[in-house]
């Protein structure tokens, strides 16, 4: 267990600061009022930031998004990428993806670099080639999310990344009272992956808390 003595929790501000730590481009922060206007939660600037540079670590070439919404994690990643690497972004709302691709557009990202597919994740996700991914990076119906973890290990290359976003789920998820769906949804999937042969995970406390594995 944690010793608050010796690894004490940071406070609001501490927490703040390391979540802001990178600053973001104009087009980031237009890309976020779109979103607060279409009612989708972007990644938070700190799990942005930890996506991009995980792909960078890994120098993904091919990686694959399960909700777009107006394209915040989806310029992360592709920042993050190889130069020549592919995004595969899949989101059921149009005006999402509409909105996703201004942000694209904006951050002067190649249209050859980013296919976007508008559908319901579990539709599209069978149609994805098996083991040709370096990153499957979660983000949609969060009481989807172990079905998508089915289709992830399906489509990642020995050595690749899973990534979920919302692990801590508002502060729900470590709050054994909270007992609704997509809470008890998201639990369930925390402690399926933390017992997972083949997986080596970590839960990062960055923005709403993001669940890293690397995949045997
Ligand atoms: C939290 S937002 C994604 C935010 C995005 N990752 C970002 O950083 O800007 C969730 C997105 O998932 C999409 N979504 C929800 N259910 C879905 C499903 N079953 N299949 C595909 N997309 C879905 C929503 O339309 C929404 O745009």
């Amino acid at each position: 267990m944690t010793d608050p003595a010796t690894n004490p929790a940071p406070s609001a501000e501490s927490y703040a600061f390391a979540n802001d730590y990178v600053a973001e481009e104009e087009y980031l922060l237009r890309a976020r009022e779109r979103a607060a206007e279409l009612g989708c939660a972007p990644v938070a600037p700190g799990t942005g930031a930890l996506l991009r540079f995980v792909a960078r670590s890994v120098n993904a070439s091919h990686v694959v998004e399960i909700g777009t919404g107006t394209g915040v994690s989806t310029v992360y990643l592709l920042d993050g990428m190889a130069e020549d690497g592919v995004l595969t972004s899949i989101d059921i709302e149009v005006e999402n993806q509409r909105a996703a691709k201004e942000t694209l557009t904006a951050a002067e990202i190649p249209a050859g670099r980013f296919r976007l597919i508008a559908g319901r994740a579990l539709e599209v996700l069978p149609r994805l080639t098996d083991h040709a991914y370096d990153m499957v990076v979660i983000d949609a119906d969060k009481s989807e999310y172990s079905l998508y973890f089915e289709q992830a290990l399906r489509l990642l290359r020995s050595g690749g990344i899973i990534a979920f976003d919302n692990a801590l789920w508002r502060d729900r998820v470590a709050d054994p009272a909270q007992r609704d769906e997509e809470t008890v949804a998201l639990r369930d999937l925390v402690t399926m992956i933390r017992g997972h042969e083949g997986l080596t995970p970590v839960l990062a406390p960055v923005g709403d808390g993001l669940l890293l594995a690397v995949v045997e």
